[in-house]
């Protein structure tokens, strides 16, 4: 085949020459990058498959399983002591700090100050001292007092009753309630008592959630009158310990 050596023909086949070239060149580079997302990162993404898997779950239980935040990573701080009379300033203040704040929107700042004053004075935090049928317990978070309970036999044979389950604000839901709840629960299994009661008000949402998820049902709705011309409208909960 005779070659057209004009200028024309040889910008033609220069031209051809070129794009053909790079045709072949962008064949060749996408073709070597098939290559490689086959040879190279498909086996990668297999072998790392397992790590990926395992930082997804991670992920997932850090964004969505609070048991992560929980006690584990806490435990080696966290203990519940009982109350000494050392404690009995400290304790009115916490409890002071906590009620205020939470019960403001159940019951009147009157209430409130009347309540404190009925329990969180000497002579009633000293009956539990050395008590040999009710029990009070500081939560302790690296030292710092953030919560309590108390819990104590009553007049009905095997029934232990959750007297006081309180936490600080910023403490709440992170698994702390549930582990005084599991010490009031494990007192009453270890005295032999087939059931824990409690009284909740009626109005508390977020703490009667907490006991239904603890296992606790509504027994009875009940209406106490507790003097001053205040009453508590409380469900009575109960959990029966198989
Ligand atoms: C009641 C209280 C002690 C619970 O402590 P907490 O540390 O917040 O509760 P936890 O984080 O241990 O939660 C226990 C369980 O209840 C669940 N829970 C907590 N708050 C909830 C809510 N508002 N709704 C539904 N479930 C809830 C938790 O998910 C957890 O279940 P899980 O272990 O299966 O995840 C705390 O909220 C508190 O001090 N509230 C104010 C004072 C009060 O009302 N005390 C009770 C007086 S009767």
């Amino acid at each position: 085949m005779p070659v057209d050596l004009s200028a024309s023909g040889i910008a033609h086949i220069f031209l051809r020459t070129c794009s053909k070239s790079a045709a072949l060149q962008r064949y060749g580079v996408k073709n070597k990058l098939k290559m490689l997302m086959y040879h190279l990162y498909i086996p990668l993404f297999r072998s790392f498959s397992p790590c990926l898997a395992l930082a997804h779950e991670t992920l997932n239980r850090l964004l969505y399983d609070r048991s992560i935040w929980r006690l584990p990573r806490m435990s080696q701080n966290l203990c519940l002591d009982p109350l000494t009379a050392a404690d009995f300033p400290s304790l009115a203040e916490l409890a002071g700090e906590i009620w205020h704040q939470h019960f403001i929107s159940m019951i009147s700042r009157e209430q409130i100050d009347y309540m404190l004053a009925g329990r969180y004075v000497p002579e009633k935090l000293s009956v539990y001292l050395e008590a040999p049928d009710r029990w009070f317990g500081l939560l302790r978070l690296d030292g710092r007092l953030v919560g309590y309970c108390s819990y104590a036999l009553t007049a009905t044979p095997g029934e232990m009753k959750l007297e006081q389950l309180y936490l600080l604000a910023e403490m709440r839901g992170r698994g702390l309630g549930a582990y005084m709840l599991d010490a009031a629960e494990r007192a009453a299994r270890q005295r032999g008592c087939d059931a824990l009661a409690l009284t909740v008000n009626k109005h508390n949402a977020g703490a009667i959630a907490v006991y239904q998820r603890g296992g606790f049902q509504v027994r009875e709705e009940a209406v106490f009158d507790i003097g001053n011309g205040f009453v508590m409208d409380d469900y009575v909960m109960e959990k029966r310990l198989a």
